[in-house]
């Protein structure tokens, strides 16, 4: 009897994956253990907290929730709703003559900091700009440089401090283009990038030497599109193919080495490096993605995919079978062989020593009603380079008092009781991306 209830009610608008109504402050948050005093900085996190009941997870207003921590104290909550022009007042993403309009934004995927610009992201748009206590400065374009959408996934890369990133979403060719921005952040590069078709890239990868894109087969589907504003408009198709487009930084006009891959889908990618003439990216695989609906019924798992740039191959293999999402690595070491990587598991995270291909994992409780984390952030206590020298930060939710607490683990005694619980004044709802960015 509850079957058509399930039916009718996706996962996106019920528990924890429901919004909240309003927006919170609050200062001096109540805290269990100690806050790390090296932690000086703001934890923000974005996700989609629709204001109306939309068609699709991945399309609900974008809500930030932020805790400023300073001096082993939790100063602050906030949550804020991204005011994007669109927010305000409503409009579609695509021109009645099938342009783009790049400031419709519901700007809920991610937050980066680059060139002390505090960007809030959605792949379908332009950036826009936020202060760290979360209020909305307006739409970021490079100062009119910018005339693309901008991936939420961006790459800064901890050798140049350049920023990369991608833009794709264009109903005509060039379907991607790729742009980097200087350490200044200047755009410099803008590419386009030779894909068939317009594809769903969520996400692509870094190393010190190349930009690797993936052209997958979850491709626009108008009669998605028609239906519904609020759905995404991609579907599976088998008939067109997977490849890694491989191109280098130091000629990026030049031509992309495309390499064919098994069909499958990616949506993020925890890491990539290059060496001996081969590049490793570390991924989260699904082996099929949104073949008759935009839903998640399939599990994703740690992937590896070796490109043998001498012989033109490339080696696919597994690496878990936990069932994960939300990779993250410490960022000092973006497109660098980092060891560590951190995914989001089953009422758990899960900690990846990619080097012996093993990993550990944080339970937030053993009962039949866990705690949830969301994905977890990396900040180093130093300016050195060991990356179990820090903590790792996510937001976790209880179900059983229906509320969220920050928490902070050792990255060093990752199995151990986190040194501190920050409670917040609310739940948070599960989200997307965050960052923790320092003062
Ligand atoms: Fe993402």
């Amino acid at each position: 009897m509850t079957q058509a209830t399930e039916t009718v009610i996706p996962f996106f608008r019920t528990g924890n994956y429901a919004p909240v109504p309003d927006e919170l402050t609050d200062f001096d948050l109540p805290v269990e253990g100690s806050i790390p005093p090296e932690l000086n900085g703001w934890y923000l996190r974005n996700g989609p907290n629709p204001r109306q009941a939309t068609q699709h997870w991945f399309t609900g207003d974008g809500m930030i929730h932020g805790v400023r921590l300073e001096n082993g104290r939790a100063a602050w909550y906030r949550n804020r709703w991204v005011r994007t022009e669109s927010f305000e007042h409503p409009f579609p993403l695509y021109n009645p003559d099938g342009t783009r309009n790049l400031h419709a934004s519901a700007a809920n995927t991610h937050i980066v900091s680059h060139a002390g610009k505090t960007l809030a992201l959605i792949e379908s748009s332009l950036p826009y700009e936020i202060t760290n206590d979360l209020e909305t400065v307006g739409a970021y374009d490079f100062g009119g440089k910018l005339v693309d959408s901008m991936t939420a996934h961006p790459k800064i890369c901890p050798t140049t401090g350049e920023m990369h990133f991608f833009g794709y979403g264009s109903l005509t060719s060039p379907y991607v283009t790729y742009h980097r921005a200087d350490a200044s952040g200047e755009l410099v590069i803008n590419a386009p990038i030779d894909v068939k078709a317009h594809t769903m890239m969520h996400d692509f990868a870094l190393t010190a030497e190349h930009v690797i894109f993936m052209d997958l087969p979850v491709v626009f589907n108008l009669d998605v599109a028609l239906r519904s504003e609020s759905d995404m408009p991609y579907r599976w198709d088998d008939s067109y193919g997977a490849r890694l487009g491989v191109l280098r930084r130091a000629d990026p006009y030049g031509p992309i080495r495309w390499f064919d891959i098994e069909p499958c889908y990616v949506f993020h990618v925890a890491n990539a490096y290059y060496k001996g003439n081969s590049i490793v990216l570390q991924v989260v695989r699904y082996p099929e993605l949104w073949r008759d609906s935009g839903g998640f019924g399939v599990d994703a798992v740690m992937w590896r995919w070796t490109i043998d740039l001498e012989r033109g191959t490339v080696t696919e293999e597994q690496l878990d079978d936990r069932s994960v999402e939300f990779p993250r690595i410490d960022d000092r070491l973006a497109g660098l062989p980092a060891r560590y990587a951190v995914s989001v598991g089953s009422g758990s995270l899960v900690h990846y020593d990619l080097d012996r291909g093993i990993a550990e994992e944080h339970r937030f409780g053993i009962d039949v009603n866990p705690s949830t984390p969301g994905e977890a952030v990396f900040a180093p206590a130093d300016s050195g380079a060991d990356e179990l020298a820090g903590w790792y930060m996510a937001y976790v939710y209880d179900p059983v008092r229906d509320g969220s607490d920050l928490v902070i683990i050792d990255a060093s005694d990752f199995e151990g009781k986190p040194v501190a619980r920050v409670e917040l004044p609310r739940r948070v709802p599960h989200g997307f991306h965050g960052n923790w960015i320092t003062d």
